[in-house]
C-alpha cells in the first residue's frame, strides 16, 4: 500500500489515560488495520487533516476540551467527506442520558459510541464498518474528481470536436470545388477540341482547294470556319458571363416592355403544348441592365421550362417590385433595398435538391448528351451577379420550378432615358477622319486598320502607350482613338485615353476589351464620347460601332 493509502485508512487513536490507546492500537493492528496514537487533541486534528480513515477517541479526552479546532476542521470537510468517529464511553455514557455524548454527536456528526470495556472483536468490527463507510466516501471523491476533470476539459474537447468538424466540411467543400473545376475544364476542353477541329479542318480544305485551283468551292469552307469561330466566341462569352466578366452595356430598362418584345418568340420556341401567361406588375420600377443579356436570360429560363414540361404545361412570366429588408436581402446575398423581380414558373418535373445545388455550375446538365451544354443557368447567374442582382431557384420535384431574377431598381425612368437617345441610323462612311489605332497585337492592328481604310478613314498606328502618347502630344489631327485596354510598357488603354483627353478634350474613344478589363473601363459606365467593344468582335460590328461614334455627337 502506498503512503497515501496507509494514511487514508489509518485509525487515529486519542486515549490519554492509562494504556487504553496502546491496547486499542494493538487490537487494531492484530485485526489488520493501521493505527496511529495521537498525544492530544491538536495532534489528532493534524493527523485527520493529513489523511485518516477514522478516529477513535476516549470520551474523557473531550470532556473538558475546547472542541472549536476540531469542529472547524470538520466543517471544512469537502462535500464527499463525512469523517467517522468512534467514541469510547464509560459504562452508561451513551447519548441517551449523557449530555456530553449528545454534544459530541452534534459536533462530530458521524459518530459511533462504544461502551468500555469492550470485546476486541467488537472494536474491530466497529472499525471495519467505519472504514467501509470511509471507502465509499473516497469512491465518491474520485468520481467527483473525474467529473471535475471532465468539466474542465469539456470546453477543450468541444472546441476540438468543432475544429474537426470544420476541417471535414472544408475538405468536402474543397473536393466539391475541385469536382466543379474539373467539370468546367473538361467541358471547355471538349467544346474547344470540336471547334478547333472545325476551324483547322476548314483551313486545311481551303489550302487544298486553293492548291488545286478550285476557287469556286472555297467559300463553303470559309463559311464553315467562320461559323466555328462564332460558336467559339459564343462559348467564351458564356464562360465570361459566368465569371462575371462579360462586357455589359447596362441601360435603364423597362422589364415589362422587354418581356412584351420577347413574348412572340418565346411562344414560338416553346410550342403550342405549353400555355404562356405573362403577369407584368403595374408601375414596375426601371432597372439598369444590359437588355440584350436580359433577353438572353429570359429565353434560357423559358427553354429550361420547356424542357421540364415535355408533355406540355403552363409557363408563367411574372414581374414585381420588391423591397428587400435586411433579412430578405441577406437570404438572397444582396444588399437591402429595392429590386425588380422577374420570375419564370413552370409546371414541369421540378428539381431534386442535388440538382438545385449544382444547377448554376458551368457544364452541369441532366439532359442527354448533345441536348444541353449546362451553360444556361451559369451564364444567367454570372449576369445577374454582375448586374448587382441575384437568381434564386424555388422548386418542388413533381410539381414545378420557379426561377427568380432580382435586379436592382434604377432611380431614373426608362422612358426618359430612351427619349434622350437618338437612334443611330446608318451613316455614310468616313470622310477623311483620322483614327489612331493602338494595339500590341499586330494582327488585330492590321485588321482594324484595314476596316478603317476600307471605310474611308485615315489610320495612324501605335503598339503601346509611350509611342501613342508621342503622336497624341503632337499636332497631328486625330478624330478617334481606338485602343486595346491591356497594353505593354506602362500605360493601359484607359490611362492613355485619359491622358490624351487632357490635351484633346473632344477626342472620341473606342476601347477594345478582353475579358478581365471591364473594370478598367468602368464596367460599362463610361464618360461621354467613349464606347467599348469586346473581343472577339466581328468586323462588321466594329465598322458599325466606329460609324456610330464618329458620326454621333455623344
Ligand atoms: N425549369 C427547370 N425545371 C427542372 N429542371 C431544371 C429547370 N431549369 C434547369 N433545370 C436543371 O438544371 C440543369 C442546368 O440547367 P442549365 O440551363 O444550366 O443547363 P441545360 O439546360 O442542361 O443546358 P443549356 O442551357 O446549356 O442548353 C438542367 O440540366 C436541369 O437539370
Ligand atoms: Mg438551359
Amino acid at each position: 500500500m502506498t503512503d497515501a493509502g496507509i494514511l487514508s485508512e489509518r485509525a487515529i487513536i486519542l486515549a490519554p489515560l492509562g494504556r487504553d490507546a496502546v491496547i486499542a492500537a494493538k487490537i487494531l493492528r492484530e485485526a489488520g488495520f493501521a493505527a496511529e496514537p495521537a498525544g492530544g487533541l491538536a495532534l489528532l486534528c493534524e493527523h485527520i487533516a493529513a489523511g485518516a480513515g477514522l478516529a477513535i477517541i476516549a470520551d474523557e479526552a473531550l470532556k473538558t476540551a475546547d472542541l472549536q479546532a476540531l469542529s472547524g476542521l470538520l466543517s471544512r470537510q469537502p462535500a464527499w467527506s463525512d469523517f467517522p468517529f468512534i467514541v469510547l464511553t464509560q459504562r452508561g455514557g451513551g447519548p441517551e442520558k449523557n449530555p456530553l455524548a449528545a454534544r459530541l454527536a452534534e459536533v462530530l456528526g458521524n459518530v459511533t459510541f462504544l461502551e468500555r470495556p469492550f470485546h476486541p472483536t467488537t472494536l474491530a468490527s466497529v472499525v471495519r464498518t467505519a472504514i467501509r463507510g470511509r471507502r465509499r466516501q473516497y469512491e465518491a471523491r474520485s468520481r467527483l474528481d473525474e467529473l471535475r476533470g471532465l468539466a474542465a476539459t469539456l470546453e477543450e474537447r468541444v472546441s476540438q470536436e468543432v475544429d474537426a468538424r470544420a476541417e471535414a466540411e472544408e475538405n468536402l467543400r474543397q473536393s466539391q470545388k475541385m469536382e466543379a473545376v474539373g467539370q468546367l475544364t473538361g467541358g471547355i476542353a471538349h467544346d474547344f477540341n470540336n471547334l478547333l477541329a472545325a476551324i483547322g479542318g476548314s483551313l486545311e480544305m481551303i489550302e487544298a482547294r486553293v492548291a488545286q485551283g478550285r476557287m469556286d468551292v472555297v467559300d463553303r469552307y470559309i463559311a464553315a470556319g467562320q461559323n466555328a469561330v462564332r460558336r467559339a466566341a459564343a462559348l467564351t462569352h458564356r464562360l465570361l458571363a459566368f465569371s462575371r466578366r462579360q462586357t455589359l452595356d447596362p441601360r435603364p430598362t423597362n422589364v415589362n416592355r422587354l418581356i412584351a418584345g420577347m413574348e412572340e418568340m418565346i411562344r414560338r420556341t416553346v410550342g403550342p403544348s405549353i400555355q404562356i401567361e405573362v403577369v407584368g406588375a403595374g408601375g414596375l420600377w426601371s432597372t439598369l441592365v444590359d437588355p440584350n443579356q436580359l433577353d438572353n436570360a429570359l429565353l434560357n429560363l423559358c427553354l429550361n421550362a420547356r424542357d421540364a414540361m415535355p408533355d406540355g404545361g403552363r409557363l408563367t412570366i411574372e414581374t414585381a417590385n420588391k423591397w428587400l429588408d435586411e433579412r430578405a436581402a441577406k437570404e438572397r446575398e444582396l444588399s437591402p433595398g429595392q429590386y425588380v423581380s422577374l420570375c419564370v414558373t413552370d409546371t414541369g418535373t421540378g428539381m431534386a435538391p442535388a440538382v438545385v445545388a449544382h444547377a448554376f455550375e458551368p457544364f452541369y446538365t441532366t439532359k442527354p448528351f448533345g441536348q444541353g451544354t449546362g451553360l444556361g443557368l451559369s451564364m444567367i447567374y454570372g449576369f445577374a451577379r454582375q448586374s448587382g442582382g441575384q437568381i434564386r431557384i424555388y422548386s418542388e420535384p413533381g410539381k414545378g420550378t420557379t426561377m427568380c431574377l432580382y435586379l436592382p431598381r434604377h432611380d431614373r425612368n426608362a422612358e426618359e432615358d430612351e427619349a434622350s437617345v437618338v437612334p443611330a441610323e446608318a451613316k455614310p462612311a468616313g470622310d477623311g477622319e483620322v483614327v489612331l489605332v493602338i494595339d500590341d497585337e499586330p494582327t488585330i492592328r492590321m485588321l482594324v486598320s484595314e476596316v478603317l481604310e476600307e471605310h474611308g478613314y485615315a489610320v495612324v498606328e501605335a503598339s503601346d502607350g509611350p509611342s501613342a502618347m508621342r503622336i497624341l502630344r503632337s499636332d497631328v489631327k486625330i478624330d478617334l482613338l481606338i485602343t486595346d485596354v491591356g497594353l505593354p510598357n506602362g500605360m493601359n488603354g484607359r490611362q492613355i485615353a485619359d491622358a490624351a483627353r487632357q490635351g484633346r478634350p473632344e477626342l472620341k474613344v473606342l476601347f477594345i476589351t478582353g475579358y478581365a478589363e471591364n473594370a478598367v473601363v468602368g464596367n460599362g459606365h463610361l464618360d461621354k464620347g467613349m464606347q467599348v467593344i469586346a473581343k472577339p468582335f466581328e468586323i462588321d460590328a466594329l465598322a458599325r460601332k466606329i460609324r456610330e461614334i464618329v458620326e454621333d455627337g455623344s
